[in-house]
């Protein structure tokens, strides 16, 4: 581990022991695919201690197949369904945790209320372009799957970024290491928590 890697982690651990004491609900990570809920989620529950709950893990396990096979065999509809299904359960119980969310889990109806009510909310703010080839480079995304996944995307995003922005707090995600984007992410969460 190099100098500036180390100091980085050093500075998360610091960081998280202060803001674990302090937060008081679920944090539900949003955001657009490839903005990087799934790992910042991942790594935030582990510095915090908190555990980890991942939309698209839970559905695939109740499921017993992929959310791509979930698309093919049983449609989108039966995948939003399931979406809300486990949010509902997810955010049944207060007590803190990281929520990484899909893409599109907050769209659906209610969903975005029930955050507002029973979370803070932490959206992963991203450029077009950065999306693009993160996603570009990803397979798996049964919505991206198009001819053009570039218009699908801007697309989601113009009906998206309202209702991601009335999340708590948003992180410009930019291409930098993971730690750094973690170290920003509790710094904000530091600060919105008293
Ligand atoms: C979706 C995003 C995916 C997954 C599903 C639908 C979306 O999750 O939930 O394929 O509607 O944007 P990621 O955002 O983790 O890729």
């Amino acid at each position: 581990m190099d100098h500036e890697t180390g100091k980085i982690k050093k500075q998360v651990r610091e960081k998280a022991k202060a803001v674990a004491r302090k937060i008081d609900r679920p944090v539900v990570v949003v955001g657009m695919p490839g903005s990087g809920k799934s790992r910042i989620g991942r790594m935030l529950a582990q510095a915090l201690g908190f555990p980890l709950r991942d939309t698209d893990q839970e559905i695939e396990s109740a499921a017993g197949c992929s959310v791509a096979e979930i698309f093919e065999r049983f449609g989108e509809k039966a995948f939003r369904d399931s979406e809300i299904r486990v949010m509902r359960r997810i955010l049944s119980d207060s007590a803190p945790c990281i929520v990484a969310t899909g893409g599109g889990t907050l769209m659906n109806e209610g969903v975005a209320d029930l955050v507002r009510e029973r979370a803070f909310s932490l959206w992963l703010r991203a450029e077009p372009e950065l999306i693009l080839s993160r996603t570009a480079q990803q397979g798996g995304r049964p919505l991206l799957a198009g001819d053009n996944p570039e218009k699908i995307l801007r697309d989601l995003m113009e009906r998206r970024y309202p209702v991601y922005a009335g999340a708590d707090l948003a992180i410009d995600v930019r291409d930098v290491p993971a730690e750094q984007t973690l170290y920003e992410v509790l710094e904000k969460l530091d600060a919105c928590f008293v």
